[in-house]
């Protein structure tokens, strides 16, 4: 299966992608990964330590889904870190084309839910995952879920946002979102993960429950550990 790491813009995307297929790698998941972010910093993450759990495959390209999508081992969870979908939409409907499962990740800030439900320019996230169901062999876009991460400890905010995420903004008529009750709380330990070991029970236990959760909800296959 592919799992797509997405977000809008800088949101913690490279973050969360590299400590979950730490967390995945953990439960028993064969996983590899792939770096569709011309920054490459999840592929430069595994190069740089000793513990990064799988291969990571550069594969910041337009054509992911007909050059890169081909070639992956099914039986595995093939996971991909997409860079900016408002920078690099190409790339993006290529991997939404063939994707299992979309993650997006955001911060329950108001600049951040308005870069993804009404960004000044571009097209809103939610319209490019849509139209990626006219691409698809089942004309139905990925299953999707937003996880959101740098959440403060006893802040009302993630809750607000997940209301409002969920619910299709104040009034209702924008997308509803499905989003998952794991949050990725702020902390420091996670604020310097990429590109070091994984070392900190911070950078494993919220990523260990997100993995508990996707495998609640179907959307990962369950491992001889029950995960
Ligand atoms: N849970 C967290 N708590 C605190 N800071 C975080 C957390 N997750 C990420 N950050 C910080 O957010 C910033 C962006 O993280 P990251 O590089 O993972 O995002 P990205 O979406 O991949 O960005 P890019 O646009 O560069 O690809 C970094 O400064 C990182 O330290
Ligand atoms: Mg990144």
């Amino acid at each position: 299966m592919l799992i797509a790491s997405l977000k809008p813009r800088t949101m913690g995307g490279t973050t969360n992608t590299g400590l979950l297929a730490y967390a995945l790698a953990r439960a028993g998941h064969p996983v590899t990964c792939y770096d569709a972010d011309e920054s490459l910093q999840l592929a430069a993450w595994a190069r740089d330590v000793d513990d990064f759990p799988c291969e990571v495959h550069e594969a910041d390209t337009p054509a992911f889904a007909e050059t890169v999508y081909p070639e992956m081992d099914q039986t595995r969870i093939n996971l991909v870190d997409a860079g900016h979908a408002e920078n690099h939409p190409d790339i993006v409907d290529s991997v939404l084309e063939v994707a299992d499962l979309a993650i997006v990740t955001i911060s329950p800030t108001k600049p951040d839910y308005e870069r993804l439900t009404r960004p000044e320019r571009g097209t809103p996230l939610a319209k490019v995952i849509k139209r990626s169901g006219a691409l698809r062999d089942s004309g139905q876009p990925p299953a999707t879920v937003v996880l959101l991460n740098r959440c403060q400890a006893g802040a009302s905010s993630p809750k607000r946002f997940a209301d409002l995420l969920a619910n299709g903004g104040e009034d209702g008529t924008e997308p509803r979102w499905n989003v998952l009750t794991t949050r990725i709380p702020r902390r420091e330990g996670i604020a310097s993960a990429v590109g070091f070991p994984c070392d900190k029970p911070e950078r494993r236990a919220p990523y260990d429950a997100l993995v508990t959760e996707l495998t609640k909800l179907g959307h990962l296959p369950v491992t001889r550990r029950g995960v």
